[in-house]
């Protein structure tokens, strides 16, 4: 059976991660890697574990992201699953677990759905490929919450070597469906 790696991404960030996170699970496991938006029908049958990740863009992830877990809950819940968010405000420190990043614990307060993993990845601030008024806000946000403010940069806070570790963790999760105890 494969794993299953659903991303809800605007500007690839999330997506990246998910390949990573592909990479690191496919020498013990065939991956599928699916943007969220694309998939309403997943043909369960063929996987065992699943991962979603969905980014933050003014304080909401996608509402697909809701509309997802609360129609395949069942499906979730029979096998091993895990949650990744992406947002800037896990670049600090004390903002960067499930407990502590506010979008997170508030989508798994209100998600039908409960991860058996979930984690919280920092991800990238890149001013030239937003529109005028993207760049506009989010300089004012990072200008209020001390970060970058230089619109001419890139900057990529997430933290690949905590990526790869999630990646880990999350393979060595026992199977839930009756094939893999057999
Ligand atoms: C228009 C816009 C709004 C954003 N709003 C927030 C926000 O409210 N909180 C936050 O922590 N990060 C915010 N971000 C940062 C994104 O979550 C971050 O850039 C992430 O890497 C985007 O992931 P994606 O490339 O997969 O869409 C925002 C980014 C953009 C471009």
């Amino acid at each position: 059976m494969k794993a299953l790696i659903l991303y809800s991404s605007r500007d690839g960030q999330t997506r990246e991660i998910a390949a990573r996170i592909a990479r690191t699970l496919t020498p013990q496991q065939l991956c599928d890697v699916l943007d969220l938006a694309q998939a309403p029908q997943v043909e369960w049958a063929q996987y065992d574990r699943v991962l979603i990740g969905a980014s933050i863009r003014y304080g909401h992830f996608q509402p697909e992201l809701m509309k997802f877990v609360t129609q395949h809950k069942a499906a979730l819940q029979q096998r091993v699953s895990g949650f990744f968010s992406v947002n800037l405000t896990a670049r600090k420190a004390d903002k960067c677990t499930p407990e502590t990043n506010a979008y997170t614990r508030k989508f798994l307060a209100q998600s039908p759905w409960q991860p058996d993993r979930c984690a919280v990845f920092a991800g990238a601030l890149r001013y030239p490929r937003y529109r005028w008024f993207d760049r506009i806000m989010i300089q004012f946000i990072m200008r209020m919450t001390g970060g970058e403010t230089d619109t001419s940069k890139e900057v990529e806070y997430t933290d690949w070597e905590k990526v790869t570790r999630f990646a880990q963790d999350f393979a060595q999760l026992p199977g839930k469906l009756p094939q893999n105890n057999a």
